[in-house]
């Protein structure tokens, strides 16, 4: 079983849909930017999609992911990419680049939490458009002209 973070009315099947609002969609209603409400490596992933950029504090919710999921496991977050102007929305209150995970599997970056042990390992990070070629095809094009679109992280907890 898998963690979709923040699924806000998307709801996934397979996955434990969480979010701060109690929608129907939502099979455990939680603050993800505290404790996590689940025992240390119950879940085989997560995912999250437009949420990440809702999140002021990052370090927590990343921990508590490295925590609640089994060792090898991969967490994919999908967030707008900054260098376009969907990256500020209203209620976005961080933008990401490429590098912006770093610090996370990187072992001379800033320090996490007080072990400053690394908890992934980077498995890549792209940029992604959407489902239909004709709009990725496009949407291509514009990210040229006007680099909009998407990142898609992808880390192993260690
Ligand atoms: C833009 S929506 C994205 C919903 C869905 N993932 C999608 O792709 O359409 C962001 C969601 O994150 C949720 N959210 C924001 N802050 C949160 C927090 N601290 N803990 C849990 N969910 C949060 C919101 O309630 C909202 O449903």
């Amino acid at each position: 079983m898998k963690l979709n973070i923040g699924c806000g009315t998307k709801r996934l099947d397979g996955f434990v849909n969480i979010d701060v609002r109690a929608y129907r969609t939502v099979d455990v209603v939680c603050d993800c930017e505290k404790t996590l409400p689940f025992k240390d490596e119950c879940f085989d992933g997560a995912f999250s999609q437009y949420f990440i950029e809702h999140i002021r504090d990052l370090d927590t919710l990343m921990l508590e992911l490295a925590r609640v999921c089994k060792a090898g496991s991969i967490v994919n977050h999908i967030t707008p990419y900054c260098r376009g102007a969907g990256a500020f929305g209203i209620g976005h209150v961080t933008y990401y680049h490429e590098r912006s995970f770093e610090k996370y599997y990187l072992p001379n970056t800033e320090p996490v939490d007080v072990r400053d042990s690394k908890p992934y390992e980077l498995v890549g990070v792209s940029i992604v458009f959407g489902r239909n070629a004709f709009i990725q095809r496009l949407l291509y094009w514009s990210r040229v002209l006007w680099c909009g679109g998407a990142l898609d992280f992808k880390l192993r907890v260690k």
